[in-house]
C-alpha cells in the first residue's frame, strides 16, 4: 500500500487530516457562463491551503456529498481557492445555491501539480479545451506572474461557441497583457455573434505555432476527446511524450488512493495524477481511450 500522506507534506501532519473536510466560507459567487459558476473560497481558521497549480480539492456539502473540483487559481494570487463549477448533478447543483459567507467543506488539496520548477527556463505551451481551464487558469496566471522564469507561453484555448467560453474577463486580460500569446477558437459561431478570433477545433491552433520541440514544454487539460488529437499534432511538430504533460480526470470518491474507483491499471488518479506525462501513461489501459 502506497502512503498516502507521505503525499501531501503541506498538509496538517495528521493522517486524519485527509478524510477530515476543513470549514471553510464563500467570500465570491459569479456567473461565468449559465452552467458554470466561479467560487472564491478562504478556510475559517485563515489559513493558506497549500496548494500548487494542477491539484484539486473534494468539496462536501452537509447532505449532499463531495466531488473533486480543480484549483483554478494560482497560490501567487492569494491563500484563497477559486473553483470554477459545472452544475450537473447533486453536490454542484446544491453548490450553486451557496452564497457570499455560506460555509462548505474542503479536504485536500490532493493530487500533483504542474511542475514550474522544471518549466523554467523553457517555452510553454498551455493548450484547454472546455472545462480543461479550470486547471489551468491556475498555471497560466502562474506564468503571468512569474514571466521572467519561462520563455515564450503560448495559451491555446477552445470551446464550442462564444458563449461556452469560460473566464471571459481573463482571456481578454491574458491577450491584453502583452506576456502571453494567446490564441482562442470555438467550433462554431451563431450568425449574430461578433467573434475575431480562429473558428475550428482546438487542433485547427497547432500546426500554425512556432514551436522548437528541444525547448517547449507542452501542457494539455480538456476533454478526453481531446487528448488524442492534441497530441498526435503536437508528435507532428516534433515533441517527446516526456515533454507533453496531461491533467486527467476520472471518477473520484476518496481522493487520497483508498477506495480504487480512480483506478487506472496501476495507477491512482488521485494519487499518481491528476497531472501525468505523457509517458508515464504508456501503457497505461483506459488512460487516454
Ligand atoms: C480531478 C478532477 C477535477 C475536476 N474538476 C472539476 C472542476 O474544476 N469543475 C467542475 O465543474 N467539475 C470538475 N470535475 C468533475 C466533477 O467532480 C463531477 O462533475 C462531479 O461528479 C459532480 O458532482 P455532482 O454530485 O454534482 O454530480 P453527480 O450527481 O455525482 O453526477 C452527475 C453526473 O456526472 C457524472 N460524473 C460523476 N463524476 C464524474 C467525473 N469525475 N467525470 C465526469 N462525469 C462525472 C455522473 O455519472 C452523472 O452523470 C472534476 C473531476 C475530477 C476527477
Ligand atoms: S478516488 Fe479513491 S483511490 Fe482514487
Amino acid at each position: 500500500m502506497r502512503e498516502t500522506a507521505a503525499n501531501y507534506p503541506d498538509l496538517d501532519s495528521s493522517r486524519e487530516s485527509l478524510y477530515r473536510p476543513t470549514l471553510c466560507t464563500v467570500d465570491s459567487v459569479c456567473d461565468l457562463t449559465p452552467t458554470e459558476k466561479l467560487f472564491r473560497i478562504s478556510r475559517l481558521d485563515g489559513k493558506g491551503f497549500g496548494h500548487r497549480p494542477g491539484q484539486f480539492v473534494q468539496v462536501s456539502l452537509f447532505g449532499h456529498g463531495e466531488a473533486p473540483i480543480s484549483v483554478s487559481s494560482s497560490p501567487t494570487r492569494g491563500a484563497y481557492l477559486e473553483l470554477g463549477v459545472r452544475k450537473v448533478g447533486e453536490l454542484t447543483t446544491a453548490m450553486h445555491t451557496l452564497r457570499p459567507g455560506d460555509t462548505l467543506g474542503i479536504r485536500g488539496p490532493f493530487g500533483t501539480y504542474f511542475d514550474v520548477q522544471a518549466m523554467r527556463g523553457k517555452d510553454v505551451l498551455l493548450i484547454s479545451g472546455g472545462c480543461g481551464l479550470a486547471p489551468m487558469r491556475a498555471l497560466i496566471q502562474h506564468c503571468e506572474g512569474h514571466g521572467d522564469e519561462f520563455g515564450k507561453v503560448t495559451v491555446l484555448y477552445g470551446a464550442r461557441s462564444p458563449e461556452d467560453l469560460l473566464y471571459k474577463e481573463d482571456l481578454a486580460e491574458w491577450a491584453a497583457s502583452g506576456k502571453l500569446d494567446c490564441r482562442y477558437t470555438v467550433d462554431e459561431v451563431p450568425s449574430t455573434t461578433p467573434w475575431d478570433c480562429n473558428v475550428g477545433v482546438i487542433t485547427t491552433l497547432i500546426p500554425p505555432l512556432d514551436l522548437d520541440p528541444q525547448k517547449t514544454v507542452a501542457v494539455i487539460c480538456g476533454p478526453p476527446v481531446m487528448y488524442k488529437f492534441v497530441i498526435l499534432g503536437l508528435r507532428e511538430k516534433g515533441m517527446a511524450d516526456k515533454d507533453i504533460i496531461l491533467s486527467l480526470e476520472r471518477h473520484m470518491k476518496c481522493g487520497v488512493g483508498k477506495c480504487g474507483h480512480c483506478a487506472m491499471d496501476h495507477l491512482y488518479c488521485c494519487l499518481d495524477g491528476p497531472v501525468f506525462r505523457l509517458d508515464q501513461l504508456k501503457g497505461v489501459k483506459g488512460a487516454l481511450e
